[in-house]
Order: structure tokens, then C-alpha cells, then sequence
């Protein structure tokens, strides 16, 4: 379980997480949403102690992610997959060579052939040819990328999964792809999955649970059924900004 409570972070002078309050359960799928610039990579950092609160806490499957020394960080990255807005692929290396860093440290050392059959399984997983795995990232398309990015964070079967902005800059039909992809790695791999978007109907397809991140705090939460028949201000402010079918 994934537990954050009362996170302050003030960032260049600027309260931008000022109370967050969350709890990812087991096995749950978590959106959540907001405005750009509201915190949302902010707060992911924090959870795998990339970024330090000025207040509150993060605790990972009872570790305090703030408080943890070297060893205790060590434990909790080896439970989370990280996907970066915008994939944030490694551009010397070759796919192989980027699949391998989602194993844990050291785990392809003497042990290639099987490393590589591994990267064959999460490549199938994200619908990949294996013929991509000696290929560049710059030799992929966009959406592809995404796809290598996503393999690279379900090989090492981590616990937790979280994506920033998976779809964003995709053209719609990758961006749909991207979503079934993630929605049956969810059911497949059983992580506990936080996604990060601005895109409503990717937080509505995929999400047991819809978070609004908005002012430094989260103004509301619920399922999307929830969500979109609420008339909590906020909320519909974001939803009414960007209507789509179903939701206004
Ligand atoms: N390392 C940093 N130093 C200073 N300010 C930062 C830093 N990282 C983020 N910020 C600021 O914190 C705020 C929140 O940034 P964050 O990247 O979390 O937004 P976001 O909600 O993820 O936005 P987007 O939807 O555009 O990705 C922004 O005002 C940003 O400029
Ligand atoms: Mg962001």
C-alpha cells in the first residue's frame, strides 16, 4: 500500500503540494487528474524519493520513503516502476539494453540469454516485435517508444506501476493503444497502477479510482461513475474545460 499524507513541497517559492492526502490500495488502478502544472510529476517524485517533502509523509508497504536511508530507497525502487513523461528511454542503448534496466541491478550479469527472453515476453506484452530489440530509440516512432517504456517497467514484475502522462502527444489511435495496452498489463501483471493524465477519457477507461489534483491539494476522489455525476465545483470546472462524450 501506498499511503501520503499531509505532503507539503514549496518549489521555487511556490507552495505546489500544500496537504496532499492519498491512499493506493492493493491492486487498485488510480488516476489521477489536474491542470498542467499542478503537481502531479511533483508528487510522483515523491513517492519514489526523487524528490523530498518539506512536510508529511510517503510510505511505501510501511517504509517512510522520506525518511528511509540508502538501503530503505533501495527496497522501495525495487518495488515501483517508474514510466517518465515522455518515455525517457535511454538513447544510447538499444531496446535489449533499456529492457535490461527495468531488471534489477546486476540480474543480466553472466545471464543474457535469459535477460533476452525476458525482453521477448514484455515486448509481446506491449504487442513488440522482437525484431525492435537491437534497434536505437531513435529509430522507433513515438508510440512505440511508449510501448519500450512501458516493456522496460513490467519485465522485473515490480509491485507498483507508475505512468506520467502515458498517452500525451500520442496522435489518438496510439493513444487508445497505449490505454488497452495498459488496461490489460493491469489485469495481467496484477501491479497497483497510478496514472498520471490530463486526458479524461484515459483516466476514465482506465481508473477504479479518479483522483482531482488541483491548488496543492486533492479536491476530490471517487470512481469515474462518481466523478462524472458529481457537482463538486472543481471538478466540474476540469470536466466541462474538456468535454467528451459521456462525461459533460
Ligand atoms: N525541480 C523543480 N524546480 C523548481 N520548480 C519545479 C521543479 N519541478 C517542478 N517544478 C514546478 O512545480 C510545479 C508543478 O510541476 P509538475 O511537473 O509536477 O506539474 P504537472 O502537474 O506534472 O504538469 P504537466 O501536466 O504539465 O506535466 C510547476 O510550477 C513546475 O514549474
Ligand atoms: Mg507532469
Amino acid at each position: 500500500m501506498i499511503e501520503i499524507t499531509d505532503l507539503h513541497k514549496k518549489l521555487g517559492g511556490h507552495p505546489v503540494l500544500a496537504g496532499v492526502n492519498l491512499r493506493v490500495a492493493e491492486g487498485e488502478t488510480l488516476a489521477i487528474m489536474g491542470p498542467s502544472g499542478t503537481g502531479k510529476s511533483v508528487l510522483l517524485k515523491h513517492i519514489v524519493g526523487l524528490m523530498d517533502p518539506d512536510r508529511g509523509d510517503v510510505i511505501v508497504d510501511g517504509i517512510s520513503v522520506p525518511s528511509a536511508d540508502r538501503e530503505g530507497i533501495g527496497e522501495v525502487r525495487s518495488r515501483i516502476a517508474y514510466v517518465f513523461q515522455n518515455s525517457a528511454l535511454f538513447d544510447s542503448l538499444t531496446v535489449r539494453g533499456n529492457l535490461f534496466m527495468g531488471l534489477p541491478p546486476g540480474a543480466c550479469d553472466g545471464r543474457v540469454p535469459e535477460c533476452t527472453a525476458m525482453a521477448r515476453t514484455a515486448l509481446e506484452q506491449v504487442n513488440l516485435s522482437d525484431d525492435v530489440l537491437e534497434l536505437l530509440p531513435a529509430e522507433l516512432s513515438g508510440g512505440m517508444q511508449r510501448r519500450v517504456a512501458i516493456a522496460r517497467a513490467i519485465i522485473g514484475k515490480r509491485r507498483y506501476i507508475l505512468y506520467d502522462e502515458p498517452t500525451t502527444g500520442l496522435d489518438p489511435i496510439n493513444a487508445t493503444r497505449i490505454n488497452e495496452l495498459i488496461a490489460r498489463v493491469s489485469r495481467e501483471v496484477e501491479a497497483t497502477s497510478i496514472i498520471v493524465t490530463h486526458d479524461i477519457e484515459s483516466a476514465f477507461f482506465l481508473a477504479d479510482r479518479v483522483v482531482l489534483l488541483s491548488g496543492g491539494l486533492v479536491q476530490a476522489e471517487g470512481t469515474p461513475d462518481e466523478l462524472r455525476e458529481t457537482d463538486h465545483p472543481a471538478v466540474r470546472e476540469f470536466l466541462d474545460a474538456a468535454p467528451v462524450a459521456g462525461v459533460a
